[in-house]
Protein backbone atom coordinates (compact mmCIF):
# COMPACT_ATOMS: atom_id res chain seq x y z
CA UNK A 1 0.00 0.00 0.00
CA UNK A 2 1.92 3.22 -0.77
CA UNK A 3 1.98 5.95 2.07
CA UNK A 4 -0.12 8.88 1.73
CA UNK A 5 0.95 12.03 3.72
CA UNK A 6 -2.12 11.37 6.34
CA UNK A 7 -0.52 8.37 6.90
CA UNK A 8 2.74 9.47 8.07
CA UNK A 9 1.29 11.48 10.98
CA UNK A 10 3.35 9.46 13.32
CA UNK A 11 6.65 10.89 11.50
CA UNK A 12 5.82 14.52 12.18
CA UNK A 13 3.83 13.92 15.15
CA UNK A 14 4.30 14.04 18.83
CA UNK A 15 3.51 11.02 21.28
CA UNK A 16 2.58 11.72 24.95
CA UNK A 17 2.80 8.22 27.52
CA UNK A 18 -0.12 8.30 29.65
CA UNK A 19 0.48 6.04 32.81
CA UNK A 20 -3.67 5.38 33.17
CA UNK A 21 -2.94 4.02 37.08
CA UNK A 22 -1.37 7.50 37.50
CA UNK A 23 -2.95 10.58 35.66
CA UNK A 24 -7.20 11.20 36.87
CA UNK A 25 -9.19 9.22 39.21
CA UNK A 26 -12.95 10.05 39.17
CA UNK A 27 -14.41 7.40 41.50
CA UNK A 28 -12.37 8.03 44.22
CA UNK A 29 -10.23 4.91 44.72
CA UNK A 30 -6.82 7.06 44.22
CA UNK A 31 -6.17 5.08 41.03
CA UNK A 32 -6.70 7.02 37.55
CA UNK A 33 -9.46 5.64 35.14
CA UNK A 34 -10.55 5.86 31.51
CA UNK A 35 -13.21 8.64 32.73
CA UNK A 36 -9.98 10.85 34.04
CA UNK A 37 -7.89 10.39 31.09
CA UNK A 38 -11.33 11.76 29.18
CA UNK A 39 -11.41 14.59 31.66
CA UNK A 40 -7.73 15.94 31.30
CA UNK A 41 -7.88 15.06 27.27
CA UNK A 42 -7.95 18.93 26.81
CA UNK A 43 -4.62 19.68 28.46
CA UNK A 44 -3.40 17.21 26.36
CA UNK A 45 -4.24 17.81 23.78
CA UNK A 46 -3.15 22.08 24.65
CA UNK A 47 -0.18 21.01 24.34
CA UNK A 48 -0.13 19.95 21.03
CA UNK A 49 1.08 16.54 21.12
CA UNK A 50 -0.48 14.46 18.47
CA UNK A 51 -0.98 10.85 19.69
CA UNK A 52 -1.57 9.35 23.48
CA UNK A 53 -0.64 5.74 24.29
CA UNK A 54 -2.12 4.62 26.85
CA UNK A 55 -0.44 1.57 29.44
CA UNK A 56 -2.32 -1.42 29.64
CA UNK A 57 -6.49 -0.87 30.23
CA UNK A 58 -7.18 -4.74 30.02
CA UNK A 59 -8.72 -7.30 32.39
CA UNK A 60 -5.55 -8.09 35.00
CA UNK A 61 -5.69 -9.55 38.26
CA UNK A 62 -2.88 -6.44 38.34
CA UNK A 63 0.62 -8.44 39.28
CA UNK A 64 2.36 -6.25 36.81
CA UNK A 65 0.34 -3.34 37.08
CA UNK A 66 -1.49 -4.33 33.92
CA UNK A 67 1.07 -6.07 32.26
CA UNK A 68 0.04 -9.09 33.09
CA UNK A 69 -3.57 -9.64 31.06
CA UNK A 70 -6.30 -11.82 31.43
CA UNK A 71 -8.65 -10.53 28.94
CA UNK A 72 -7.14 -8.82 25.78
CA UNK A 73 -10.76 -7.61 24.79
CA UNK A 74 -11.75 -6.54 27.66
CA UNK A 75 -11.31 -2.95 29.73
CA UNK A 76 -10.55 -4.10 33.94
CA UNK A 77 -13.26 -2.20 36.27
CA UNK A 78 -10.50 -1.03 37.76
CA UNK A 79 -10.53 1.36 34.54
CA UNK A 80 -14.06 1.56 33.80
CA UNK A 81 -15.80 0.60 30.92
CA UNK A 82 -15.93 -0.48 27.03
CA UNK A 83 -18.00 2.28 27.05
CA UNK A 84 -15.77 4.68 28.76
CA UNK A 85 -13.06 3.54 26.64
CA UNK A 86 -15.53 3.78 22.87
CA UNK A 87 -15.83 7.69 24.73
CA UNK A 88 -12.28 7.82 25.16
CA UNK A 89 -11.72 6.71 21.51
CA UNK A 90 -13.77 9.35 20.21
CA UNK A 91 -13.41 12.15 22.20
CA UNK A 92 -9.52 11.21 21.58
CA UNK A 93 -10.07 11.93 18.31
CA UNK A 94 -12.52 14.41 18.20
CA UNK A 95 -9.72 16.73 19.54
CA UNK A 96 -7.45 15.32 16.62
CA UNK A 97 -5.33 13.25 19.18
CA UNK A 98 -4.48 9.51 17.32
CA UNK A 99 -4.85 6.72 20.56
CA UNK A 100 -1.93 3.91 20.98
CA UNK A 101 -2.72 0.88 22.70
CA UNK A 102 -0.39 -1.14 24.68
CA UNK A 103 0.09 -4.49 22.86
CA UNK A 104 1.10 -7.55 25.86
CA UNK A 105 1.89 -10.12 23.38
CA UNK A 106 4.90 -12.16 25.19
CA UNK A 107 3.24 -13.07 28.08
CA UNK A 108 -0.27 -13.34 29.25
CA UNK A 109 -1.76 -13.15 33.11
CA UNK A 110 -1.30 -16.74 34.94
CA UNK A 111 -5.22 -15.87 35.71
CA UNK A 112 -5.87 -15.74 31.56
CA UNK A 113 -8.09 -18.56 30.35
CA UNK A 114 -5.89 -19.76 27.93
CA UNK A 115 -3.53 -20.60 30.68
CA UNK A 116 -5.65 -21.83 33.07
CA UNK A 117 -6.34 -24.48 30.30
CA UNK A 118 -3.33 -25.06 29.56
CA UNK A 119 -1.88 -26.15 32.78
CA UNK A 120 -4.74 -28.58 33.45
CA UNK A 121 -3.13 -31.36 31.66
CA UNK A 122 0.18 -32.35 28.83
CA UNK A 123 -2.65 -33.11 26.75
CA UNK A 124 -5.11 -30.13 27.14
CA UNK A 125 -5.38 -28.60 23.56
CA UNK A 126 -3.61 -25.05 24.80
CA UNK A 127 -0.94 -26.64 26.44
CA UNK A 128 0.93 -25.87 23.48
CA UNK A 129 0.14 -22.27 23.62
CA UNK A 130 2.44 -21.95 26.69
CA UNK A 131 6.32 -23.04 26.57
CA UNK A 132 6.42 -26.04 29.30
CA UNK A 133 9.62 -28.44 29.75
CA UNK A 134 10.84 -31.35 31.79
CA UNK A 135 12.98 -30.56 34.40
CA UNK A 136 16.75 -31.34 34.20
CA UNK A 137 17.69 -34.95 35.35
CA UNK A 138 18.49 -33.62 39.08
CA UNK A 139 14.77 -32.13 39.05
CA UNK A 140 16.54 -28.59 38.33
CA UNK A 141 14.64 -26.27 36.39
CA UNK A 142 15.12 -26.99 32.38
CA UNK A 143 17.92 -24.23 31.82
CA UNK A 144 19.81 -21.30 33.43
CA UNK A 145 17.88 -19.00 31.92
CA UNK A 146 16.62 -15.58 34.64
CA UNK A 147 13.75 -13.99 35.49
CA UNK A 148 13.88 -10.29 34.47
CA UNK A 149 11.88 -9.65 38.18
CA UNK A 150 14.48 -12.24 40.35
CA UNK A 151 15.03 -16.02 40.18
CA UNK A 152 14.91 -18.99 37.87
CA UNK A 153 13.13 -17.99 34.83
CA UNK A 154 10.79 -21.50 35.07
CA UNK A 155 7.78 -22.34 37.75
CA UNK A 156 7.35 -26.11 38.48
CA UNK A 157 3.89 -26.52 38.12
CA UNK A 158 2.70 -29.67 40.29
CA UNK A 159 -0.28 -30.42 38.29
CA UNK A 160 1.51 -31.80 35.38
CA UNK A 161 5.29 -32.04 36.63
CA UNK A 162 6.56 -30.01 34.44
CA UNK A 163 8.18 -26.19 34.41
CA UNK A 164 6.55 -23.09 32.54
CA UNK A 165 8.86 -20.26 31.09
CA UNK A 166 8.36 -16.24 32.67
CA UNK A 167 10.35 -14.51 31.22
CA UNK A 168 8.87 -11.86 34.24
CA UNK A 169 6.63 -12.63 36.83
CA UNK A 170 5.77 -16.46 37.33
CA UNK A 171 2.18 -14.40 37.33
CA UNK A 172 3.12 -13.99 33.72
CA UNK A 173 3.70 -17.09 31.50
CA UNK A 174 5.03 -16.69 28.63
CA UNK A 175 3.18 -17.59 25.27
CA UNK A 176 4.67 -19.57 22.56
CA UNK A 177 4.83 -17.85 19.62
CA UNK A 178 6.00 -20.42 17.73
CA UNK A 179 2.43 -22.20 17.69
CA UNK A 180 0.60 -20.61 14.37
CA UNK A 181 -2.58 -20.79 16.81
CA UNK A 182 -0.91 -17.99 19.65
CA UNK A 183 0.07 -15.89 16.75
CA UNK A 184 -3.66 -15.96 14.81
CA UNK A 185 -5.42 -15.28 18.72
CA UNK A 186 -3.37 -12.02 18.87
CA UNK A 187 -3.58 -11.26 15.67
CA UNK A 188 -8.14 -11.26 16.35
CA UNK A 189 -7.00 -8.88 19.39
CA UNK A 190 -5.46 -6.63 17.21
CA UNK A 191 -7.89 -6.92 14.86
CA UNK A 192 -10.58 -6.03 17.44
CA UNK A 193 -9.00 -2.85 18.56
CA UNK A 194 -8.39 -1.84 15.02
CA UNK A 195 -11.74 -2.34 14.10
CA UNK A 196 -13.13 0.03 16.77
CA UNK A 197 -10.45 2.88 15.52
CA UNK A 198 -7.35 2.54 18.02
CA UNK A 199 -4.53 4.44 15.62
CA UNK A 200 -1.98 1.76 16.54
CA UNK A 201 0.25 -0.40 19.49
CA UNK A 202 3.08 0.14 21.50
CA UNK A 203 3.76 -3.63 21.37
CA UNK A 204 5.45 -4.79 24.79
CA UNK A 205 8.95 -6.71 24.78
CA UNK A 206 8.80 -7.22 21.61
CA UNK A 207 11.98 -8.73 20.96
CA UNK A 208 11.35 -11.44 23.58
CA UNK A 209 8.58 -12.92 21.18
CA UNK A 210 10.43 -16.25 19.96
CA UNK A 211 13.17 -18.15 22.09
CA UNK A 212 15.30 -20.53 20.79
CA UNK A 213 13.89 -23.90 19.62
CA UNK A 214 16.54 -25.78 21.51
CA UNK A 215 16.50 -23.78 25.08
CA UNK A 216 20.32 -23.70 25.16
CA UNK A 217 21.66 -22.40 28.80
CA UNK A 218 22.46 -18.65 28.18
CA UNK A 219 25.86 -17.92 28.83
CA UNK A 220 27.50 -15.91 31.86
CA UNK A 221 27.70 -12.02 31.07
CA UNK A 222 31.58 -11.54 31.73
CA UNK A 223 30.60 -7.65 32.23
CA UNK A 224 27.97 -8.55 35.23
CA UNK A 225 28.98 -5.91 38.17
CA UNK A 226 27.59 -6.54 41.74
CA UNK A 227 24.58 -4.72 42.95
CA UNK A 228 22.86 -4.60 39.52
CA UNK A 229 19.72 -6.88 39.49
CA UNK A 230 20.36 -10.24 39.25
CA UNK A 231 19.02 -11.63 36.24
CA UNK A 232 22.23 -9.47 34.03
CA UNK A 233 24.53 -12.22 35.53
CA UNK A 234 23.47 -13.83 32.43
CA UNK A 235 23.27 -12.72 28.99
CA UNK A 236 19.89 -13.58 26.87
CA UNK A 237 21.29 -14.99 23.85
CA UNK A 238 19.06 -17.48 23.26
CA UNK A 239 16.28 -16.11 24.91
CA UNK A 240 15.73 -12.70 23.33
CA UNK A 241 16.28 -11.11 19.94
CA UNK A 242 15.61 -14.66 17.53
CA UNK A 243 16.21 -13.88 14.13
CA UNK A 244 12.51 -15.47 13.88
CA UNK A 245 11.10 -12.37 15.68
CA UNK A 246 11.18 -10.45 12.33
CA UNK A 247 8.95 -12.80 10.73
CA UNK A 248 6.34 -12.46 13.47
CA UNK A 249 6.72 -8.37 13.69
CA UNK A 250 6.12 -8.48 9.86
CA UNK A 251 2.78 -10.31 10.09
CA UNK A 252 1.78 -7.86 12.86
CA UNK A 253 2.84 -5.13 10.64
CA UNK A 254 0.64 -6.41 7.35
CA UNK A 255 -2.27 -6.64 9.92
CA UNK A 256 -1.71 -3.05 10.84
CA UNK A 257 -1.31 -1.93 7.05
CA UNK A 258 -4.42 -3.49 6.30
CA UNK A 259 -6.22 -0.49 7.98
CA UNK A 260 -4.32 2.18 6.78
CA UNK A 261 -2.52 5.29 8.79
CA UNK A 262 -1.80 2.90 11.70
CA UNK A 263 1.29 2.70 13.65
CA UNK A 264 3.09 -0.72 15.16
CA UNK A 265 5.93 0.96 17.57
CA UNK A 266 8.24 -1.91 19.33
CA UNK A 267 9.51 -1.93 23.15
CA UNK A 268 13.10 -2.85 22.27
CA UNK A 269 16.13 -2.33 24.58
CA UNK A 270 19.08 -3.54 22.68
CA UNK A 271 22.15 -2.11 21.34
CA UNK A 272 21.81 0.38 18.23
CA UNK A 273 23.09 -2.34 15.84
CA UNK A 274 20.87 -4.88 16.82
CA UNK A 275 17.73 -2.20 17.30
CA UNK A 276 17.60 -1.30 14.16
CA UNK A 277 16.68 -4.85 12.42
CA UNK A 278 13.77 -4.17 14.09
CA UNK A 279 13.11 -2.04 11.42
CA UNK A 280 12.51 -5.46 9.35
CA UNK A 281 13.33 -6.61 5.65
CA UNK A 282 12.52 -3.72 3.65
CA UNK A 283 10.76 -1.91 6.60
CA UNK A 284 8.52 -4.44 7.09
CA UNK A 285 8.52 -4.18 10.57
CA UNK A 286 8.07 -2.04 13.24
CA UNK A 287 7.29 1.70 12.06
CA UNK A 288 9.05 3.02 15.06
CA UNK A 289 11.22 0.40 17.10
CA UNK A 290 11.22 2.30 20.14
CA UNK A 291 14.83 4.19 20.44
CA UNK A 292 15.19 4.21 24.26
CA UNK A 293 19.42 5.04 23.83
CA UNK A 294 18.87 8.65 25.75
CA UNK A 295 18.11 6.68 28.72
CA UNK A 296 20.90 5.21 29.83
CA UNK A 297 23.40 6.99 28.32
CA UNK A 298 26.18 9.41 30.21
CA UNK A 299 24.44 13.03 30.62
CA UNK A 300 27.51 14.61 28.92
CA UNK A 301 27.59 16.70 25.60
CA UNK A 302 30.19 13.91 23.68
CA UNK A 303 28.76 11.20 25.09
CA UNK A 304 24.91 12.37 23.94
CA UNK A 305 26.64 13.31 20.56
CA UNK A 306 28.39 10.27 20.04
CA UNK A 307 24.89 8.06 20.61
CA UNK A 308 23.06 10.26 17.91
CA UNK A 309 25.74 10.03 15.49
CA UNK A 310 25.92 5.94 15.87
CA UNK A 311 22.00 5.94 15.81
CA UNK A 312 21.82 8.19 12.55
CA UNK A 313 24.42 5.88 10.81
CA UNK A 314 22.95 3.26 11.96
CA UNK A 315 19.28 3.70 10.26
CA UNK A 316 18.24 1.91 7.70
CA UNK A 317 17.68 3.51 4.52
CA UNK A 318 14.00 5.22 4.70
CA UNK A 319 13.70 4.42 8.49
CA UNK A 320 12.29 7.04 10.49
CA UNK A 321 14.01 7.99 13.81
CA UNK A 322 12.60 8.09 16.93
CA UNK A 323 13.37 8.78 20.75
CA UNK A 324 11.93 8.75 24.44
CA UNK A 325 13.11 10.83 27.54
CA UNK A 326 11.22 9.20 29.56
CA UNK A 327 8.55 5.86 30.15
CA UNK A 328 7.10 3.99 33.29
CA UNK A 329 10.01 1.80 33.24
CA UNK A 330 13.18 4.25 34.05
CA UNK A 331 14.09 6.99 36.56
CA UNK A 332 12.56 10.33 35.82
CA UNK A 333 14.59 12.80 33.60
CA UNK A 334 14.92 15.22 35.80
CA UNK A 335 16.19 13.57 38.50
CA UNK A 336 18.43 11.58 36.61
CA UNK A 337 19.89 14.74 34.75
CA UNK A 338 18.99 17.13 37.19
CA UNK A 339 15.73 19.86 37.27
CA UNK A 340 18.20 22.15 35.29
CA UNK A 341 19.55 19.87 32.60
CA UNK A 342 15.72 18.73 32.33
CA UNK A 343 14.92 22.11 30.21
CA UNK A 344 18.53 20.76 27.85
CA UNK A 345 17.07 17.63 27.83
CA UNK A 346 13.67 18.62 26.49
CA UNK A 347 15.41 20.80 23.65
CA UNK A 348 16.97 18.19 22.47
CA UNK A 349 14.27 15.50 22.69
CA UNK A 350 12.03 17.95 20.54
CA UNK A 351 14.67 19.26 18.05
CA UNK A 352 16.18 16.15 17.16
CA UNK A 353 15.36 14.41 14.07
CA UNK A 354 12.85 11.83 14.70
CA UNK A 355 9.38 11.76 16.17
CA UNK A 356 9.80 12.11 20.40
CA UNK A 357 7.85 10.57 22.93
CA UNK A 358 7.07 12.38 25.95
CA UNK A 359 6.51 10.56 29.34
CA UNK A 360 3.27 12.24 31.26
CA UNK A 361 4.75 14.53 33.93
CA UNK A 362 8.13 14.80 32.52
CA UNK A 363 6.43 18.36 30.93
CA UNK A 364 6.46 19.21 35.05
CA UNK A 365 9.51 18.61 35.42
CA UNK A 366 8.59 15.57 37.70
CA UNK A 367 10.84 13.91 39.83
CA UNK A 368 11.27 10.19 41.00
CA UNK A 369 9.27 10.33 44.43
CA UNK A 370 11.34 8.38 46.88
CA UNK A 371 9.43 5.17 48.45
CA UNK A 372 9.43 4.19 51.63
CA UNK A 373 9.39 0.66 52.35
CA UNK A 374 6.44 0.21 53.16
CA UNK A 375 4.57 1.80 50.59
CA UNK A 376 6.55 -0.03 47.78
CA UNK A 377 3.73 -1.68 44.91
CA UNK A 378 5.89 -2.51 41.95
CA UNK A 379 6.79 -6.19 42.08
CA UNK A 380 10.54 -5.74 40.79
CA UNK A 381 11.22 -3.80 43.58
CA UNK A 382 9.55 -6.35 45.94
CA UNK A 383 11.26 -9.44 44.09
CA UNK A 384 15.03 -7.87 44.33
CA UNK A 385 14.97 -5.36 46.97
CA UNK A 386 16.97 -2.34 48.27
CA UNK A 387 19.02 -2.05 44.94
CA UNK A 388 17.12 0.47 43.57
CA UNK A 389 15.74 -1.16 40.22
CA UNK A 390 11.95 -0.09 42.09
CA UNK A 391 9.69 1.49 39.26
CA UNK A 392 7.03 2.93 41.66
CA UNK A 393 9.05 6.25 41.85
CA UNK A 394 8.44 7.38 38.46
CA UNK A 395 4.75 6.29 38.41
CA UNK A 396 3.33 8.45 41.13
CA UNK A 397 0.22 10.51 40.37
CA UNK A 398 0.60 13.74 37.72
CA UNK A 399 0.32 17.65 39.48
CA UNK A 400 -2.71 18.94 38.27
CA UNK A 401 -2.83 21.62 40.87
CA UNK A 402 -2.28 22.77 44.81
CA UNK A 403 -5.43 21.15 46.37
CA UNK A 404 -5.56 18.02 48.53
CA UNK A 405 -3.73 15.50 46.61
CA UNK A 406 -2.80 17.34 43.43
CA UNK A 407 -6.09 17.56 42.00
CA UNK A 408 -5.27 13.90 41.05
CA UNK A 409 -8.03 11.93 43.34
CA UNK A 410 -10.23 12.56 46.13
CA UNK A 411 -8.88 9.82 47.98
CA UNK A 412 -5.09 8.81 48.97
CA UNK A 413 -3.41 8.37 46.15
CA UNK A 414 -2.55 4.64 45.21
CA UNK A 415 1.32 5.98 45.32
CA UNK A 416 2.70 8.65 47.26
CA UNK A 417 2.51 12.46 45.62
CA UNK A 418 5.87 13.99 45.22
CA UNK A 419 6.60 16.61 47.96
CA UNK A 420 6.75 19.59 45.42
CA UNK A 421 3.37 18.91 44.00
CA UNK A 422 1.98 22.17 46.10
CA UNK A 423 4.05 24.28 44.02
CA UNK A 424 5.33 21.91 40.55
CA UNK A 425 1.83 21.55 39.25
CA UNK A 426 0.28 22.38 36.09
CA UNK A 427 -2.19 25.31 37.31
CA UNK A 428 0.94 26.45 38.69
CA UNK A 429 3.34 26.24 36.06
CA UNK A 430 0.97 27.37 33.58
CA UNK A 431 0.76 30.37 35.44
CA UNK A 432 4.52 30.77 34.92
CA UNK A 433 5.56 31.81 31.68
CA UNK A 434 9.02 30.49 32.29
CA UNK A 435 8.31 27.34 33.71
CA UNK A 436 9.46 24.01 32.16
CA UNK A 437 5.87 23.18 31.24
CA UNK A 438 5.46 27.04 29.17
CA UNK A 439 8.80 26.00 27.80
CA UNK A 440 7.96 22.35 26.57
CA UNK A 441 4.88 24.23 25.18
CA UNK A 442 7.11 26.70 23.06
CA UNK A 443 9.37 23.75 21.94
CA UNK A 444 6.43 21.74 20.53
CA UNK A 445 4.76 25.07 19.03
CA UNK A 446 8.04 25.69 17.63
CA UNK A 447 8.88 22.32 15.96
CA UNK A 448 5.48 22.66 14.72
CA UNK A 449 5.63 25.52 12.77
CA UNK A 450 9.16 24.99 11.31
CA UNK A 451 9.37 21.91 8.87
CA UNK A 452 13.38 22.04 9.60
CA UNK A 453 12.35 20.76 13.22
CA UNK A 454 10.52 18.16 11.77
CA UNK A 455 11.76 17.13 8.55
CA UNK A 456 15.46 18.63 7.95
CA UNK A 457 18.83 16.77 8.26
CA UNK A 458 20.26 16.13 10.84
CA UNK A 459 23.28 18.00 10.72
CA UNK A 460 26.39 17.51 13.42
CA UNK A 461 28.95 20.86 14.19
CA UNK A 462 31.69 20.38 15.96
CA UNK A 463 32.02 21.41 19.46
CA UNK A 464 34.08 21.04 22.55
CA UNK A 465 33.39 20.25 26.22
CA UNK A 466 30.27 20.88 27.24
CA UNK A 467 28.48 22.06 23.98
CA UNK A 468 26.38 19.81 21.64
CA UNK A 469 25.86 21.61 18.04
CA UNK A 470 24.17 20.57 15.40
CA UNK A 471 21.79 21.50 12.65
CA UNK A 472 18.64 20.61 10.94
CA UNK A 473 18.43 21.74 7.35
CA UNK A 474 15.72 22.02 4.86
CA UNK A 475 16.83 23.16 1.14
CA UNK A 476 17.86 26.74 2.17
CA UNK A 477 16.47 27.16 5.71
CA UNK A 478 18.43 25.76 8.48
CA UNK A 479 17.92 25.88 12.39
CA UNK A 480 20.77 25.66 14.72
CA UNK A 481 20.53 24.17 18.34
CA UNK A 482 23.02 25.12 20.89
CA UNK A 483 23.02 23.21 24.02
CA UNK A 484 25.07 23.36 27.20
CA UNK A 485 25.25 19.99 28.85
CA UNK A 486 27.47 21.96 31.78
CA UNK A 487 26.66 24.37 34.82
CA UNK A 488 29.29 27.07 33.22
CA UNK A 489 28.46 29.44 30.81
CA UNK A 490 30.05 29.01 27.26
CA UNK A 491 30.68 31.69 24.73
CA UNK A 492 29.90 30.51 20.96
CA UNK A 493 31.50 31.87 18.18
CA UNK A 494 29.36 33.54 15.45
CA UNK A 495 29.88 31.14 12.52
CA UNK A 496 29.41 28.35 14.03
CA UNK A 497 25.43 29.87 14.64
CA UNK A 498 25.15 31.59 11.77
CA UNK A 499 26.10 35.53 11.92
CA UNK A 500 22.98 37.56 12.04
CA UNK A 501 20.35 35.26 13.10
CA UNK A 502 18.30 35.39 15.91
CA UNK A 503 17.21 33.37 19.29
CA UNK A 504 14.21 31.42 18.83
CA UNK A 505 13.96 30.03 22.14
CA UNK A 506 15.81 29.84 24.69
CA UNK A 507 15.82 27.21 27.64
CA UNK A 508 15.03 29.95 30.00
CA UNK A 509 12.73 31.79 27.92
CA UNK A 510 14.02 34.88 28.45
CA UNK A 511 15.44 36.07 25.21
CA UNK A 512 13.81 35.22 22.47
CA UNK A 513 14.26 37.43 19.13
CA UNK A 514 17.82 38.42 20.38
CA UNK A 515 20.07 39.30 17.56
CA UNK A 516 23.63 37.38 17.51
CA UNK A 517 26.21 39.35 17.21
CA UNK A 518 29.40 38.24 17.62
CA UNK A 519 29.55 35.60 20.29
CA UNK A 520 26.24 34.16 21.53
CA UNK A 521 26.99 33.40 25.14
CA UNK A 522 25.17 30.85 27.05
CA UNK A 523 24.36 30.26 30.75
CA UNK A 524 25.49 27.37 32.38
CA UNK A 525 22.64 24.54 31.47
CA UNK A 526 21.17 26.62 28.91
CA UNK A 527 19.93 25.41 25.62
CA UNK A 528 19.14 28.03 22.72
CA UNK A 529 17.51 27.12 19.10
CA UNK A 530 19.45 29.32 16.64
CA UNK A 531 17.54 30.73 13.35
CA UNK A 532 16.33 33.45 11.23
CA UNK A 533 12.68 35.10 11.31
CA UNK A 534 10.60 32.59 9.48
CA UNK A 535 7.98 34.98 7.74
CA UNK A 536 6.36 32.66 6.00
CA UNK A 537 5.44 30.26 9.18
C1 LIG B 1 7.70 -4.03 29.71
C2 LIG B 1 6.88 -3.01 30.46
C3 LIG B 1 7.10 -3.20 31.92
C4 LIG B 1 6.63 -4.59 32.28
C5 LIG B 1 7.36 -5.63 31.45
C6 LIG B 1 6.70 -6.97 31.56
O1 LIG B 1 9.05 -3.82 29.89
O2 LIG B 1 7.18 -1.73 30.01
O3 LIG B 1 6.42 -2.25 32.68
O4 LIG B 1 6.85 -4.83 33.64
O5 LIG B 1 7.33 -5.30 30.08
O6 LIG B 1 5.47 -6.96 30.89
Amino acid sequence: MASTQQDDWWRHGIFYQVYPRSFQDTDGDGVGDLRGIIQRLPYVASLGVDAIWLSPIFTSPMADFGYDVADYTGIDPLFGTMDDFDALLEAAHGLGLKVILDLVPNHSSDAHPWFVESRRSRDDPKRDWYIWRDGAANGAPPNNWLSEFGGSAWEYDETTGQYYYHAFLKEQPDLNWRNPAVREAIYDVMRFWLTKGVDGFRVDVIWHLIKDLDFRDNPPNPHYVEGRPPHEKILTQYSTDQPEVHEVIAEMRDIIDRYGGRVLIGEIYLPLQRLVAYYGNDLRGAQMPFNFALLSTLWSARSVERLIGEYEAALPPGAWPNWVLGNHDRPRVASRVGREQARVAAMLLLTLRGTPTLYYGDELGMVQVPIAPGQVRDPFEKNVPGIGVGRDGCRTPMQWDATEHAGFSTARPWLPLSIDSAHENVVNLDADTRSILSLYRMLIALRKKRTELVLGTYEPIAAQSDLLLFCRRVDDKSITIVLNFGAEPISVTSSSVGFGRKILLSTFLDRDGELIDGALDLRGHEGVIVGADDHAG
